[in-house]
Parts: structure tokens; C-alpha cells; sequence
């Protein structure tokens, strides 16, 4: 969600940045821009749409050393040229990552002020805020002090001033910034793949710090003004590098890598017979594991565990709600909070609710070094690597075996668990390989609804299943507990409806079937993922193993990506980048 990129150096600046911000595109956006300095002026250009656009209207060999740019992911005003940013008011140009919430009050003052204002956007009054600052104090720092005092909000900023177009200053409170440090260059952005054609030393600026950025010196200020030194950090280029390594889709690449992930897990985690010490949970009488979309439908699974071994009442929230309502905190809770990127928005919020009502905390994070994993008390970092697609799979993944992990700990049945997953990296390339995806997706891509059904924690499996079907394909679809339908939506079934069936708790796969009859008598077409072999009850079958029910529900998550994937493929759909969303959601 919004990306920023700003570079200082030896070399031609457009260049670089565009390197960045291609890099970020992964993040999701419907307009990118840029502003450089040439010849002591801001030359700016925004275009609305996919970056090609914006390249259009640029010169790489401009002879410009100093620029920032951004990808721009709409929320205050539509996605126009207008909208998009950097935005200008007086000396200042900046590009921006976040929501500035008291905006209107804001514009209101700087209206009467005179200052007038080109777009629907909260950034340009956050520009004209910082300018009008700026030119009381007419020292950058101390206006970045001063205003981050007045806008409320989230924020990263990337700026450049008229009176100093040799230097970007930065500035964050709750939005990603890192800044990187090379040899005569610099560059600060959202996000490590960004400024990995630069440099592998970066630095992550706490919120509120200012960070003056030139060709040679990085400085870092707090908000009393005074220099204060940043502890310089190192990545792997291997693990941060993006390619798609000859797949069709780094949505596809990834699935395909969850195999190693697994083994990672199993070799970073365990000792082979037993989980090493991550964290106790089991002292704690309640937990609320905190999420938002799929790293929720992963804590539902984790609630199934940890109910089943550890004998703890786990609620699992979406942080969005979890941040508003009432909750009870306290010595005797822990707060699961379940993320990918790290940075989202509600999760964020929610982590800091519970650290503020003295309760203990421990992320379950994908992304090294993000707000999540700096702020939890505790982090188990998923190693899943880089994830480019904006639909999640090889961190789901990982976040249900790392809850898994969590919940046996201390049980007889650890040393067997670990031994089932250790089956898991064959099977996850078998369920890639050996089913006709095509052949069974096209029973579904001309379908406008589809229900996933399941019972229990096939499904909690549907889920993530039928999340990932419409984020990528558009198709509409809903998870639905099967025993559930018929009291109510049991009567939008027709012929024209398509239902996925989750059949692998045998506990209660003979009532989901019963209840596939049902909908198959009113016209639907299933396709069933099941382990149970022997009996019809669906037009397609995908048939996993049935090795029990603690490892079935992961297994059977490979077919359901595989078939959203190949459903969404058959569509013709902007797979790893599907329209409106992001990945990475830093505002609210
Ligand atoms: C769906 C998906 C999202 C994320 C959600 C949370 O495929 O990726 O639902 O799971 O936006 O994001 P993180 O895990 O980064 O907090």
C-alpha cells in the first residue's frame, strides 16, 4: 500500500528510483509520480495507472542526482494524474505512506492562510502544513519536529525543500521507512526490496526521528533537534532479491516454495524430535490471537491446536475490530499477533492496545525488522522469505506450522508431530503436480458465486480457501460452516452456483456430505478436496492423504491455492496484483 522510494547520489537519479519504486509495485497502486531536482528547480511528473504509464513521460538521462517518487494506492480522492502524488504548496514537495486523519481541520487553517489546494488528497495539506511551518522556522528539522506535533495520522515522508534540493529529509510515525546507506549514494524508501540495487546496509528511522539524507552523509534528529546515532543493519541480497525464477507468476513460485519452508521450519524450530524453546505459552489461562485476513484464517487454525493440546480458550479477532472493542487483558492473557509484512495497520494498533494494558504480546511475523516484530515483546519469525504476490500462501502456511509447533510442544504427541511434518515438503510437490488444475478450474471459471463448505477445522481451511478464490479470480465466495446453510443461504443455490468442499475431519465428514447432496440436488457443481476415498459426492474429486487430523488441514490448503491460482489464470486476471488491493495495508 503506497510505496515510496527517494535517492541521492553519484548517479543519474531516475534510473535508480525507478529500479525502487518497480520494486514496490508488489505492494498494490493505481497511480505513480515522481519530483526531481534540476538546475535548483522541482520538476514533477504523476501519472495515473500501472508505472509503463508514468515511464512514458520520462527521461532517464535527465541529469538529475536527487529525486523522490511513489506509487500511490487511493484513499482520499479518486485515482487521478491530480490525486496522485509527490504533492507541492510553497518550498516543499513530498510523497507520502499513511493517512493524515485531521486533515480537513487542517486545510481549513491553511485555507485561510491562502494557501490553495489542486487535489482531493490529505498528503498535499500535510505539504502545505509542513510549509507553512517551514516558513516560521525556515529549518527543515525543526518544522519536521513542529509538524509531526500537529498531523495526526500515520505517515512515512519522503521530502524535498526549494532551499536545499541536495538533501531528502524523512520522517515516520507508524508507516514503513528504511533508509539505505551506499557509497556516495543514498536512499530511503518503504521497504528493503526497493534499495537492494544500491546497497545491503540500511537503517530503520523509530517513529518520529528525522532523517536528513544527502549524497554523503545520512544524519538522524529527534525531536528536540539533537543528532542522534542509528544502529546500521545488514540484509541478505539472496533473500531480499525479487525474481520470478522462470515461473509464470511469483504468486505460483511461492506456492511451490513451501515445500522448503517447511523444511526450514522443521530444521529452524525443532531438533527433529522436539520443539525448541520459542516461547511457553501453556502458563497463560486465556489467549486472543490478532489478525487480519488470511493471517487470521491461519489463527483459527492455531485456535484448533492450541485448544486441542494446550487446553487454553483461545479467541482468535480481526484486528480491525479487536482494536475497538472490548477486550480482557491481563497477566493471565497473551496476545497472538499473526502478520506477514509486519506492518499493518490494525494489527500494529492492536499489538500496541494490549502492551498498553500491560498484557504480554508475541508476534508471529514474517518480515525481519518490521513495526510488529521491533514493538512485540516476543517474535517467532516465520522465514517463509520474501513474498511478492499480494495474495498470501508460503506465509500462511508457515504461520499455521509455527502455531502448530506452539500448541505440541510438551505433549507425547510432539515427537510424532514433527516426524508428520516431516512428510509435509514431499506432499505439498505432489499436490502440486499431480492434479489436472486446468481441467477441474474450468468447471468453476465461468461461475459468479461459489461456497466453500466445511465443519469444524475443514472449515476454518475454507476460509483462506475461498479468500484466496475471489482476491485473485473475482469471482464471488464465501467460506460457509456446512451445517450452517440451511438456515438461510441455502436458497441463493442454484445450478448457476459453484461449491468447494472441504471433507477431512472425520468426525464430521459424513454431515458435510450429507449436507453436499443438499446443494447438489438444487443444481450446484462441487469439487470436493478430500481424504475420503471411497464415496462419490462431488463432479471433481482432489484426493489428499489422510495422514490424521492434526496434519490433514495443512496438507489440503496446496489444492485450494492451486485452484484459485488456476481458476484466476484461466480468467486472464492480474494474478500477483489484483485490482484494489495492497499488500502490505498501513493505514486503517
Ligand atoms: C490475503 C492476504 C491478506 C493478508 C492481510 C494481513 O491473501 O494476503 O488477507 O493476510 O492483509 O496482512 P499481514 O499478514 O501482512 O498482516
Amino acid at each position: 500500500m503506497c510505496g515510496i522510494v527517494g535517492y541521492v547520489g553519484k548517479e543519474r537519479a531516475i534510473s535508480k528510483i525507478m529500479i525502487g519504486l518497480k520494486a514496490l509495485e508488489y505492494r498494490g497502486y493505481d497511480s505513480a509520480g515522481i519530483a526531481y531536482a534540476k538546475n535548483k528547480k522541482v520538476k514533477m511528473i504523476k501519472k495515473k495507472g500501472q508505472i509503463s504509464n508514468l515511464e512514458k513521460h520520462l527521461n532517464y538521462d535527465e541529469n538529475t542526482n536527487i529525486g523522490i517518487s511513489h506509487t500511490r494506492w487511493a484513499t482520499h480522492g479518486k485515482a487521478l494524474d491530480v490525486n496522485s502524488h509527490p504533492h507541492h504548496q510553497g518550498k516543499i514537495t513530498l510523497v507520502h505512506n499513511g493517512i493524515i486523519e485531521n486533515y480537513d481541520v487542517l486545510k481549513k487553517k491553511l485555507e485561510k492562510e491562502g494557501y490553495v489546494f489542486k487535489s482531493d488528497t490529505d498528503t498535499e495539506v500535510a505539504a502545505a502544513t509542513i510549509d507553512s511551518i517551514y516558513k516560521e522556522t525556515h529549518d527543515m528539522v525543526e518544522a519536521l519536529a513542529k509538524a509531526s506535533k500537529t498531523l495526526k495520522g500515520s505517515y512515512a515522508f519522503a521530502i524535498l525543500n526549494d532551499d536545499c534540493l541536495d538533501t531528502i529529509y524523512g520522517i515516520r510515525k507508524d508507516s514503513p521507512l528504511i533508509v539505505g546507506l551506499g557509497e556516495s549514494e543514498n536512499i530511503i524508501a518503504s521497504d528493503i526490496p526497493a534499495i537492494t540495487h544500491v546497497t545491503t546496509s540500511y537503517v530503520i528511522p523509530n517513529n518520529y526521528d528525522i532523517v536528513v539524507l544527502q549524497k554523503d552523509k545520512v544524519k538522524y534528529y529527534d525531536q528536540n533537534k539533537k543528532e542522534i546515532t542509528k544502529e546500521i543493519k545488514n540484509f541478505s541480497l539472496k533473500e531480499e532479491t525479487i525474481s520470478k525464477n522462470g515461473f509464470d507468476h511469483f504468486m505460483l513460485k511461492e506456492i511451490n516454495e513451501e515445500s522448503e519452508v517447511v523444511k526450514r521450519l522443521i530444521s529452524l524450530y525443532t531438533d527433529g524430535e522436539k520443539v525448541k524453546d520459542l516461547v511457553d505459552i501453556s502458563k497463560y489461562k486465556y489467549i486472543d490471537i490478532v489478525a487480519c485476513g488470511s493471517a487470521a484464517f491461519a489463527g483459527q487454525i492455531g485456535k484448533y491446536y492450541i485448544e486441542k493440546f494446550k487446553n487454553i480458550r483461545v479467541n482468535v479477532y480481526f484486528a480491525s475490530e479487536y482494536r475497538y472493542q472490548k477486550n480482557f487483558y491481563g497477566k493471565d492473557t497473551l496476545v497472538i499477533l499473526i502478520s506477514q509484512s509486519g506492518e499493518t495497520a490494525d494489527t500494529l494498533a492492536a499489538l500496541k492496545i494490549a502492551k498498553e494494558n500491560a498484557t504480554d504480546t508475541l508476534a508471529i511475523i514474517n518480515r525481519k525488522d518490521s513495526s510488529i516484530a521491533r514493538e512485540a515483546d516476543k517474535v517467532i519469525y516465520t522465514e517463509a522469505g520474501i513474498e511478492i504476490a499480494v495474495a498470501t500462501t508460503k506465509a500462511y502456511l508457515a504461520q499455521v506450522i509455527i502455531l502448530l509447533l506452539l500448541a505440541i510442544k510438551g505433549f507425547d504427541e510432539e515427537k510424532s508431530t514433527i516426524e508428520d511434518l516431516k512428510l509435509l515438503p514431499n506432499l505439498i510437490t505432489k499436490y502440486i503436480n499431480n492434479f489436472d488444475y486446468t481441467k477441474i478450474s474450468k468447471l468453476f471459471v465461468n461461475k459468479d458465486h461459489v461456497f466453500y463448505l466445511g465443519r469444524g477445522i475443514d472449515y476454518y481451511l475454507s476460509m483462506e480457501g475461498s479468500l484466496k478464490l475471489k482476491e485473485i479470480s473475482y469471482i464471488h465466495s464465501e467460506a460457509f460452516q456446512a451445517g450452517e446453510l440451511k438456515h438461510g443461504s441455502i436458497s441463493l443455490i442454484d445450478r448457476n452456483f459453484g461449491v468447494i468442499a472441504v471433507v477431512t475431519d472425520k468426525n464430521v465428514g459424513g454431515k458435510t456430505i450429507s449436507n453436499l447432496k443438499e446443494v447438489a440436488a438444487r443444481g450446484a457443481k462441487i469439487i470436493a478436496i478430500t481424504n475420503i476415498h471411497d464415496d462419490n459426492f462431488s463432479d471433481e474429486k482432489i484426493e489428499v492423504d489422510d495422514i490424521n487430523d492434526v496434519i490433514n488441514p495443512i496438507i489440503t490448503i496446496i489444492p485450494m491455492q492451486m485452484l484459485a491460482y488456476n481458476v484466476a489464470k484461466l480468467k486472464g486476471c492480474d494474478i500477483d496484483k489484483p485490482r484494489n488491493l495492497a499488500k502490505s495495508v498501513t493505514v486503517e
